[in-house]
């Protein structure tokens, strides 16, 4: 198998990137195919339409209601001096499963029929917050299968949010004291799974793993179809959170595979650094090309990642964040979490009004959910 060349190239594509945000390429040549094998020296056999193709036979379970809606945001737009059907929300976070949010996607593919056969339970990990692992262990319930979360730290009492979603859903919590503990945690319980008789999946953070980032390749399909029909001329900006990064790696891989030149990604830190993300980034798109047996160089202009709106960290308010989340709720009934949909809608409504994002140009805010810690 190879990855025959990869390449970071952290170069500033046509226009001038803002002082905290940069552009990147992946290159990867990848040779072979988990279904079939080619020769390493030759260009990989596959069509566009064989790979989407191959993605849609790729057995998964499914969780997500599909297509999530994508939906016009006019008053928004007018606070922005932006046309009606300039200013679009893909609602993840309304998946129909598990209070909604991106984890669905990428666990289809992680709990797929084949990886779960004798399996008995779901092993994984976060925060004692984490929306990760509350759709985790509502899939872990949908499948009837037993569910333990590996959580750094304690939830304060009474559980709420996802702490109680968690209990709700059926999870076995272990606590762990730091994060390093998280995945030597998560093993030894998988051995002890296993003395008694029974086998364990452990679901890595986030489910960010090449075959996770698939779900995000199919996601970048289906917003293609949903928007195939409204006409639009300018470049799409879609602004979307990236913390482990298998969100916005799949949707990277998939606009390249689409060759959908007129597509912006702005990845939204709402934690990690720029280079933290462009290199996990780099390793799924290398990883999920790998499962799907292509080779890819993604467009230079494609990726724009920026942790310009993390504010003083992780999970800490910010007055951005709580603007535009303000601004959404009031203007068009839209909920976003104060972890990560607020801070990627600040981003945006910072590129909007400062005409980083031109006029005539639209923009998606890809919202990824995040709804129970939005109430608490
Ligand atoms: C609501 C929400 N949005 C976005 C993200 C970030 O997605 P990813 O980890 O794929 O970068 C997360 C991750 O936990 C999340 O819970």
């Amino acid at each position: 198998m190879g990855i025959e060349n990869s390449a970071l190239d952290g170069s500033p594509g046509e226009d001038p990137p803002p002082s905290r945000a940069h552009r990147f390429t992946v290159s990867v040549r990848c040779s072979l195919n988990i279904k079939q094998s080619v020769n390493q020296h030759s260009r990989p056999p596959h069509t566009l339409n064989d790979i989407l193709a191959q993605l849609e036979e790729w057995p998964r379970t499914r969780f997500v209601r599909e297509p999530t809606p994508l939906l016009e945001a006019p008053n928004l737009a007018a606070t922005l001096g932006r046309a009606p059907a300039d200013i679009l929300l893909k609602m993840d976070a309304e998946s129909g499963f598990g209070l909604g949010g991106n984890k669905a996607r990428k666990l289809e593919f992680e709990l797929s029929p084949p990886r779960l056969e004798d399996v008995t339970c779901v092993i994984t990990c976060g925060g004692p917050q984490s929306n990760h692992s509350r759709l985790t262990a509502a899939a872990a319930a949908r499948l009837g299968l037993r569910c333990v979360i590996v959580v750094n730290g304690e939830p304060a009492t009474p559980h709420t949010g996802n702490a109680y979603l968690h209990r709700l859903f059926g999870a076995e919590i272990r606590t762990v004291q730091s994060r390093e503990e998280r995945d030597p945690t998560m093993e030894e319980v998988a051995a002890e799974i296993d003395a008694d008789g029974g086998k364990a999946i452990v679901i890595p953070l986030g489910a960010s793993t090449p075959l996770g980032s698939l779900g995000y390749v199919r996601a970048a399909a289906e917003i293609s179809r949903q928007w195939s029909d409204r006409t639009h001329a300018g470049t799409t900006w879609i602004f979307v959170s990236a913390s482990s990064c298998g969100t916005y790696a799949g949707l990277a891989l998939g606009f390249t595979l689409l060759e959908a030149s007129d597509v912006r990604l702005v990845g939204v830190s709402p934690d990690v650094n720029e280079s933290e993300i462009i290199e996990e980034t780099a390793r799924l798109i290398r990883g999920a090309a790998d499962l799907l047996g292509t080779e890819v160089s993604t467009p230079p202009n494609l990726m724009i990642p920026t942790e310009a709106y993390v504010g003083q960290g992780y999970g800490l308010r910010s007055p951005e964040a709580d603007e535009a989340t303000t601004l959404l709720a009031r203007t068009e009934g839209v909920v976003l979490d104060p972890v990560y949909t607020a801070k990627t809608a600040a981003a945006m409504l910072d590129w909007c009004r400062s005409g980083r994002v031109p006029h005539g140009d639209r923009v998606v805010l890809w919202h990824t959910g995040g709804y129970p810690t939005a109430v608490i």
